[in-house]
């Protein structure tokens, strides 16, 4: 595992962690998490023949579901620093040859020298500082072709007093200082400055997860 930048985040998984990520997932939801990934992928409108970029790919799991829907001219590449989400995403997709993978971070620029129809950036930009998250959004933006879509699926924007209490002791007790900063901003607005427009939302697990996506305006 290269050496964590963020001390204070959770993001930059251990390679336990990332080892049995998928588990994990479906563990602490109650089982629920595999239901809700399918409920989101079907909400992303995925077309055949579209290009699909996934910033923080993991394991691969979100790949597989909107692979089935893409078509045989569809794409995604896959980006991850983790060597062990790596190998599952390999393990995974390997035969694929419409599925690769880059070892790259993507909180710095980066250019992989191609445009998508959609990026997805799944559970991961909330656990960067905000400065952070705002190259990541640049890295997203620039990778979509004029008219393409961003996909955030992440917390929503919570109010954390408003939850029952176990709820609220399980998300301090998972999540770091970030994931706090990040269910408090309107991400709307944020994306609206980087020239995102045309919101559309859909909202899992009593709300607290949300698909928030945006189109890159048409030059
Ligand atoms: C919480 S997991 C989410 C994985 C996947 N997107 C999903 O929804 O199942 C966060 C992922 O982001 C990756 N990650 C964390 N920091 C990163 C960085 N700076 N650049 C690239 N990937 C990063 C981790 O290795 C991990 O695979």
């Amino acid at each position: 595992m290269p050496q964590k930048l963020y001390t204070d985040s959770k993001i930059e998984l251990t390679p336990a962690i990332a080892r049995h990520y998928d588990l994990i997932m479906n563990s602490i939801s109650f089982g629920k998490y595999s239901h809700f990934i399918h409920r989101a992928v079907r909400d992303m409108n995925i077309r055949h023949g579209d290009q699909i970029l996934d910033l923080g790919c993991g394991t691969g799991k979100n790949a597989a579901l909107m692979s089935e829907r893409m078509g045989a001219n569809g794409s995604i590449t896959g980006v991850d620093l983790s060597p062990e989400m790596e190998k599952q995403f390999l393990a995974r997709h390997g035969g694929d040859q419409r599925i690769t993978f880059s070892k790259q971070r993507i909180d710095i620029p980066f250019d992989l020298g191609k445009k998508y129809d959609k990026v997805l950036i799944s559970f991961v930009i909330h656990g960067f500082p905000h400065e952070v998250r705002e190259q990541i959004l640049k890295n997203a933006y620039q990778h979509l072709k004029p008219g393409g879509k961003l996909m955030i699926l992440d917390f929503a924007e919570i109010n954390m007093e408003e939850m029952p209490w176990h709820h609220r002791f399980i998300f301090r007790t998972v999540e770091c200082v970030y994931a706090f900063d990040y269910i408090e901003r309107d991400w709307k607005s944020i994306l609206k400055e980087y020239g995102f427009t045309d919101f559309g939302e859909s909202f899992y697990f009593r709300n607290y997860a949300r698909l928030l996506t945006a189109f890159k305006k048409k030059e």
